[in-house]
This record gives structure tokens, sequence and C-alpha cells, in this order.
């Protein structure tokens, strides 16, 4: 493998686990040269540098001037969602393949904007969904992708924690954007586009809540997620919705940071021939619905694969596999447009309290 210059932009929590993934990466094959750490929190960047052991990483505050000092070929992203899409573009224009952390953006058109630059200047744009590298995905999409559920015409997905409301940049708005929908939602959503091809979204219809939010004494109870007030808790911790997908395919979603109960329930394909639970909304345990005749129904467990698996670090591996094979994007941003349009949907129709097309425009 030739050397691979690296940087992060947003040294904050998740960045310790690429920093992590990059130095196991490197102990296998001794080209990760981390070259450049950027933070805007004055010392961040450093104090990161030192606790990682990135000792001849330069350290900055302002992504911009990081990226006209350095020669970067691939780059983290891991700033709070509403600082998702600038630093992308800044990126992908000065030639640099990007992993951007997921959700995808705040809003559609940044979205769009990313995508489209990423097609303009024909670099990399990635995004980090790593329940993609659990095996018992790739079990799902072939289960999907066979043709043994014929014609799929509904999906139900969703998932939430009794008590896990992040706290920090998450619950505000000018910083995360968005609550649960956006932060635990878009894996939701990619769990069940993903194996569909991502069908694309045609209208949403959504209501929204922050009950837990607005309580912390509530909120907060056995959970160790984060402090906060009441008028510090911007956004929602939960939300259902209703999708239209194209291809008469319909959607059923739900997200919730914190609730009274254990799961919001299966996640569910139904099709004409066969109908396939994954419990809990999880890939650990799957059930496949058939009719051997019409009168006999039959129900068999999926054989789990071993899910042992540092996924975090097998989607840093295929990305950095990616940019040296100068392979296409694992997980492209121009696909994971369809995820951000329907929680752009999702959001616009809570705020207004009806169901809205969903429109989006060309890359
Ligand atoms: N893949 C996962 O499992 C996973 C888990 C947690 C978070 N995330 C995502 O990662 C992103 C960051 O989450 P986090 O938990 O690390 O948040 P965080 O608040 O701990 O870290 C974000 C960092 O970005 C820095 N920052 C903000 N604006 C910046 C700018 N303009 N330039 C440079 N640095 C800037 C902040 O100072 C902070 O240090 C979010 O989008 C989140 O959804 C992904």
């Amino acid at each position: 493998m030739k050397p691979l210059r690296t940087a992060i932009i947003g040294t904050g929590m998740i960045a310790h686990f690429h920093s992590d993934s990059y130095h196991k990466i490197d102990g296998k094959t001794g080209d990760i040269q981390m070259v450049g750490l950027c933070d805007i929190v004055p010392g961040k960047a450093q104090a990161f540098a030192e606790a990682q052991g990135w000792e001849r990483a330069k350290c900055y505050e302002d992504y911009r001037e990081m990226i006209e000092d350095l020669e970067i070929d691939a780059v983290s992203i891991c700033t709070p969602n509403r600082v998702h899409a600038d630093p992308a573009i800044v990126c992908l224009r000065n030639g640099i393949a990007v992993m951007r952390e997921k959700p995808m953006s705040y809003t559609l058109q940044e979205a769009v904007d990313m995508a489209r630059t990423a097609k303009e200047t024909g670099n990399m744009l990635t995004i980090g969904f790593q329940p993609r590298y659990d095996p018992n995905s790739a079990v799902l999409e072939r289960i999907v992708q066979s043709g043994r559920l014929g014609q799929i015409y509904h999906v139900e997905t969703g998932g939430g924690r009794r008590r896990g409301i992040p706290g920090g940049s998450f619950i505000k708005a000018e910083e995360g954007g968005y609550g649960a929908t956006n932060d635990i939602g878009c894996y939701a959503l990619d769990m069940v586009l993903a194996p569909l091809g991502y069908p694309k979204p045609l209208s949403a219809t959504a209501q929204t809540s922050n009950h837990f939010g607005k309580t912390p004494a509530v909120g907060q109870a056995g959970g160790d997620w984060g402090t906060w007030t009441p008028d510090e808790f911007q956004v929602e911790d939960f939300a259902t919705g209703y999708v239209r997908l194209e291809g008469d395919i319909s959607l059923v979603f739900r997200t919730a940071w914190a609730m009274h109960m254990d799961s919001l329930g299966h996640t569910l394909f139904l099709g004409t021939k066969g109908g396939l639970k994954c419990h809990d909304g999880g890939l650990r345990e799957m059930t496949l619905y058939q009719d051997l005749d019409t009168d006999l129904q039959t129900q068999s467990p999926v054989s789990a694969k071993n899910g042992d698996v540092d996924i975090f670090t097998a989607k840093i591996d295929d990305f950095v596999r990616a940019v040296v094979e100068e392979d296409t994007a694992p997980i492209p941003g121009e696909t994971i447009v369809y995820n951000q349009a329907i929680i752009d949907g999702l959001m616009r129709s809570a705020a207004q309290g009806k169901e809205v097309a969903i429109d989006i425009p060309a890359i």
C-alpha cells in the first residue's frame, strides 16, 4: 500500500474511534500518516494528537487553513451534524477523499451540494454507516435481493433506547440541527433502504415530540449520556412517520432517544412471496416467513453469522482500501442523499402538521 496522508476534522468523541481504527490499520500496513488534526476549540486538536499518539500531525483550528497548508489524501470529518456539508465540500474541491460521519448532513440541499461536488470533482464521498460492515447486514441484503420475498410492498424500521439522549451538540438546534430522527433514524432507514437498492422517496408524514428532553429529571434518569436543562433541549427525542417510496412500497418509521419501553418493535420486510423479521430492529436474530404450499406456512430462523467484528475499523479499512485502490465510494454520498431526503421530508411534515412531497434536485 502506498503511504496515505490522512487528517481528521473535529476531534471530539467519535474522532477517537476513527483515530483508533487508523492506528489499527497502520499497525497492519505501516502506511497511515496522520498529517493533520483540526478542531475549532483552541488546543483540542493538540490534546487529541498527544493523547492519541499522532506526534507528527500538525494541529489547526481552521480546516481551510489545514487544507491549504498540507498535502492530504483522505480525511475523516467528525464535526457536529450542522457542520457536515462545508468541510466536506472544501475537501472534495481540494482533491481529498472524504469519509463523512453519519448522518450525511442537516438539510437535503446540503446533501445534494455535497454529492454534486463529489460528482463534479470525481473525488470520493463516502458516508460512515458502520452497521453495513456487520456480516449479518450482508445476509439481510442477500435475502432481500434474492427475490425469495417476491415483490416487497411494505417495510417497517426504527429503533430506540430506553434512556440514551446524547446531550452536548446533539440537542442544540444550531449544532445538531435535528434530534433522534437524524442521529439514529438515519441508521434505521439505511437498514431497509440499502437492501432495497435505495428506492426514491416520494412523500412523508411524521409527528415528533420531546417529552423526555424537556423533562431532564426523567430523560437523564438511568442513563449517563449527558446533562442539560429544559431550555437547552431544542430538538425532538421521538419521531414516528410514514413514507411513500417509488415501486409502491410503504415505509413505517419510528425512533426514540428515550422511552418507557424496551424496544420500538421489529424491522419488517413484507413481500408477495415471503416476509422477513429482524427482531427488535437488530441484525443478530432474523426469521424468514414463507409458504411451502397454499396451506403450509413456514417460519425459519436465519442462522446468524459471527457478528463479533470490529465494524468501526472495517468501515475505515474499506475507506482506506477504496482510496488506495482508486475504487468507487463504499457507501456513496449520491445514494445516501435519499436517506437525507426522507429525514428532511419527515421533519418538514412534523413542522407543518401534514404530509409533504419529497422533491430531490438532480445531482
Ligand atoms: N458512527 C457513529 O457511531 C457515530 C457515533 C457518534 C457520533 N457520530 C457522528 O459524528 C459527528 C460528531 O459527533 P461527536 O459525538 O464526536 O460530537 P462531539 O461534539 O464530541 O465532537 C464534534 C467536534 O467537532 C468540533 N467542531 C465543531 N465545529 C467545527 C469546525 N467548524 N471545525 C473543526 N471542528 C469543529 C467540536 O469542537 C467537537 O470537538 C456527528 O455528526 C455524529 O452524528 C457518529
